[in-house]
């Protein structure tokens, strides 16, 4: 499959503008959340073909990524008089490109979707791939397609006030697209200063990161083979994420995904022989800039692993882990004895003493 077209953008009102000219549509529709609408939808609004586009405005956070939500957006492009040459501008995280990617994907069997990211997940991960969908029944993405958007625009502009949590948040993929891509890229990334972010480099690291998503998913879009190499770090990334619901304290996905990364790199060293130099120092900057993931003990072990097993990436009931022989030397499809996926929880806590 082609390589998704995404645009990295210098100056993003002029480039989208350039862009909607170039594609033609009858009515253009913008979703935005109450964040994005009053912080970023500002910057959009005079952009020929935006300026005067119906904004549809729904709640923010992932827990609004709901069914309700989605048949509010249906209602207003079916109302708003939508056809199958209408376009859906989405214009935020992760939880609107999914949702509006859903939406679009099933209103009158599929218009077309422009994604604008506003955090660092959804420019790296997120609003890239072509994964659309909402949680249902207590469950994450449970419903959703692979669907993906006509392009995707990306400037760091956005980033520029986006808070650390949600920084370190989308550096957690960035530092996983570093990991299965070379050694070169993974140095960068381990030498970037997180506490006084130079946002010049840091959109140049976003289009290299961006880039080595959509070589993996132009070589499997849907996800039957090397895709599953974008999954390092969330197998246990997951069951972590999934522990701090249960607990009522939430942490943001990438914050579990660093600490699954420990974990499963940890795992690789192991069963792949992934070089003990490289962990050392994947945990040596995790450490420095992540707050530790210090709500489970030996006593949550089992929980944890009954969490792996729900995972949705399983087949025929085993866990199925993305491991590393070394830095791009994605081995996927990895069966793990119990044994060392529980000493990899020790090993995490070890590392951050606790
Ligand atoms: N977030 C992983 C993927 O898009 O496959």
């Amino acid at each position: 499959m082609e390589e998704q077209h995404v645009i990295i953008c210098k100056d993003l009102p002029a480039e989208l503008g350039a862009f909607l000219r170039s594609v033609p549509y009858d009515k253009l529709f913008v979703l935005t959340d109450t964040n994005t609408r009053e912080k970023c939808y500002p910057l959009l609004c005079g952009v020929p073909g935006i300026q005067g586009a119906p904004v549809f405005t729904v709640e923010a956070g992932d827990t609004h990524k709901e069914l309700e939500q989605l048949a509010g957006i249906w209602m207003r492009l079916s109302n708003e008089g939508a056809s199958r040459k209408s376009l859906l501008l989405n214009v935020g995280g992760g939880m609107i490109t999914d949702m509006g990617g859903f939406a679009a994907a099933t209103f009158k069997r599929g218009i077309r979707s422009v994604n604008v990211p506003t955090t660092l997940m959804a420019s790296v991960d997120a609003a890239v791939g072509g994964k659309t969908g909402i949680n249902f029944n207590g469950l994450k993405n449970e419903i959703g397609s692979f669907y993906p958007p006509l392009c995707v625009l990306i400037d760091c502009v956005f980033l520029r006030t986006l808070d650390r949590d949600n920084l370190l948040s989308g550096y957690a993929e960035m530092i996983k697209h570093g990991l299965i891509s070379n050694r070169e890229t993974y140095s960068e990334l381990l030498a970037f200063d997180l506490d006084r972010v130079d946002y010049g480099r840091l959109n140049e690291m976003v289009a290299k990161s961006v880039a080595v998503k959509q070589r993996v998913v132009a070589d499997d879009p849907f996800e039957l083979g090397i895709r599953k190499a974008l999954n390092l770090g969330h197998t246990v990334g997951h069951a972590f994420e999934s522990l701090s619901f249960k607990k009522e304290r939430p942490v943001l996905h990438g914050h579990a995904v660093a600490a699954g990364l420990v974990c499963e790199l940890y795992i690789s060293h192991q069963v792949c022989g992934f070089p003990m130099e490289l962990l050392s120092q994947t945990v040596y900057y995790i450490k420095e800039y992540y707050p530790a993931f210090a709500m489970y003990d030996c006593l949550d072990y089992e929980t944890l692993y009954e969490l792996m097993k729900h995972d949705k990436k399983n087949e025929s009931g085993i866990i199925n882990f993305t491991l590393l022989a070394d830095i791009g030397e994605v081995r996927i499809n990895q069966a793990v004895n119990k044994e060392i996926v529980l000493e990899s929880f020790d090993f995490y806590r070890e590392s951050f003493g606790f």
